[in-house]
């Protein structure tokens, strides 16, 4: 693994919580989604699709898991998993299949490569996470190459005739279980405002939109408090 910059301001206090949550992340992962974290994952790898041999990057890497699986299914690509929380890519790097990704400790707001590096880049909830969402998107559009994808996946506001009870159920049940899966309610109180606060895929939409994205799409999963979101920069 080699290693950027630190976090400062909001990126601070997240990079604590991911530090102190890394341990029990994919089993309270599996617990809130019912298991279906990593169907979503390999969503996300398919519909990135890099050209044979390409770059692929996984922001917010994580425990790795959908770098892990875009290494899987393209054996001829190059596949670096970012993250800047160290414990998480301990976590990532201990996993079956770790040799084939890149490890690399950065701020997704500054990242360490030059313009148009990656064929494609996935993530997995990390807008919702940072301080200037404008600035990350623009950094990914730097880094993508012109006809690259990119594939987000993301915890959604809850909306529609389901909203209050979607958005009550979380409030309740997201934090309960961080106490008793994980043993910290606090981590997971901020997991469940962080949701609620966070940006529609339409708004998301509309951010690329300005960017000059083309081909923008999406699909809501699991009660609309998901999304995968897809976007191609203009070969
Ligand atoms: C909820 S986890 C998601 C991990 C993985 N993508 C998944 O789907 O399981 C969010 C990750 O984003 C990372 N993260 C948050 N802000 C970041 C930033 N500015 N730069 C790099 N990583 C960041 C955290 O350290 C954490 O590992």
């Amino acid at each position: 693994m080699t290693s950027d910059r630190t976090p400062r301001g909001k990126g601070s206090e997240v990079h604590g919580i991911f530090q102190k949550i890394a341990g029990y992340y994919d089993r309270m992962n599996f617990v809130m989604t019912l298991g279906r974290h990593e169907k979503w994952c390999r969503e996300v790898a398919a519909r990135v699709a890099p050209t044979t041999g390409g770059q692929l990057l996984d922001l917010a890497t994580g425990t790795g898991v959908i770098a892990l699986e875009a290494a899987r299914k393209y054996p001829a690509a190059t596949v670096t998993g970012v993250d800047f929380s160290e414990e998480m890519l301990s976590r990532a790097m201990a996993k079956p299949g770790a040799d084939a990704v890149r490890w690399r400790h950065a701020d997704a707001a500054c990242l360490p490569f030059e313009k148009e590096s990656f064929d494609g880049i996935t993530e997995g909830y990390l807008l919702r996470n940072v301080e200037d969402l404008d600035g990350v998107l623009r950094e990914q559009y730097r880094v993508l190459k012109p006809g690259g994808r990119i594939v987000i996946l993301e915890t959604c506001p809850p909306g529609g005739p389901m909203k209050l009870i979607v958005k009550w159920g979380m409030r309740i049940i997201v934090p309960l279980l961080g106490q008793v899966v994980a043993r910290d309610r606090s981590s997971y109180t901020y997991l469940e405002s962080s949701t609620l606060a966070f940006e529609s895929p339409q708004n998301i939409a509309d951010i690329l939109s300005g960017l000059d994205f083309k081909d923008i799409g999406w699909r809501k999963k699991f009660f609309g408090t998901n999304f995968i979101l897809w976007a191609t920069k203009p070969g």
